[in-house]
């Protein structure tokens, strides 16, 4: 028994594969080509002028303070949802792999989060963003310079090939559940890269 255990564990682990996504847009975020009617583009949501990124081979330095300028109210609650679509023949088709919170403000600064592993545990004014969250008129989002690689550890599943997206979606909803008409919709397309 022990050793079809170790035999399956042992299968498993040479699926888990670590990737590294080949950006296609150098801006990092695109627009979404099949966004939900009234969506609005991260530079409509957040004013980014002061971000400088710079690339640096694989590796993206990000540095500056951005301002949140979403139009929505400090008591909404703001979910956040991230999917994963494959390019295939002509079409973007979904994948199984998605995320998604109800409740993003509550889990930004969650340590288990690719949100908090990538972004948030970078922003230093971290007080006011728990509280405010993204919700605006005008929240400061103060980083310390940082490093970002796109790179998903412990992949499991088929060998991911060509062109993928990850498509982000956060919506504000009021005190009666009903959405804004103004959620946020980008895109990050790019070509997983096999690591070892
Ligand atoms: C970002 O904001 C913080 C807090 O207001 C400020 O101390 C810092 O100088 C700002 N950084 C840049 C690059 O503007």
């Amino acid at each position: 028994m022990i050793f079809v255990l170790l035999l399956l564990f042992g299968v498993t682990s040479s699926w888990a594969t670590d990737y590294e996504l080949l950006l296609e847009d150098p801006d990092i975020f695109s627009p979404c080509t099949e966004g939900p009617p009234g969506s609005i583009n991260i530079h409509q949501a957040v004013n980014l002028d002061d971000i400088v990124v710079d690339q640096e081979g694989d590796i993206l330095h990000v540095s500056g303070n951005a301002t949140v300028v979403w139009d929505v109210q400090p008591t909404d609650r703001i979910t956040a949802r991230l999917d994963f679509f494959h390019f295939n023949r002509g079409n973007w088709e979904p994948t199984v792999f998605s995320m998604a919170t109800q409740n993003f403000c509550s889990i930004m600064y969650d340590k288990n989060q690719y949100w908090y592993k990538y972004w948030t545990r970078f922003i230093t004014n971290r007080h006011e963003v728990e509280k405010k969250c993204f919700r605006g008129p005008d929240t400061l989002l103060a980083h310390e310079p940082f490093d970002l690689r796109l790179k998903f550890e412990n992949f499991r599943g088929p060998l991911l090939r060509g062109r993928h997206k990850i498509v982000v979606l956060f919506n504000a909803l009021d005190e009666r559940n009903i959405p804004r008409p103004n959620p946020i919709c980008l895109e990050i397309r790019g070509e997983p890269l096999k690591l070892h």
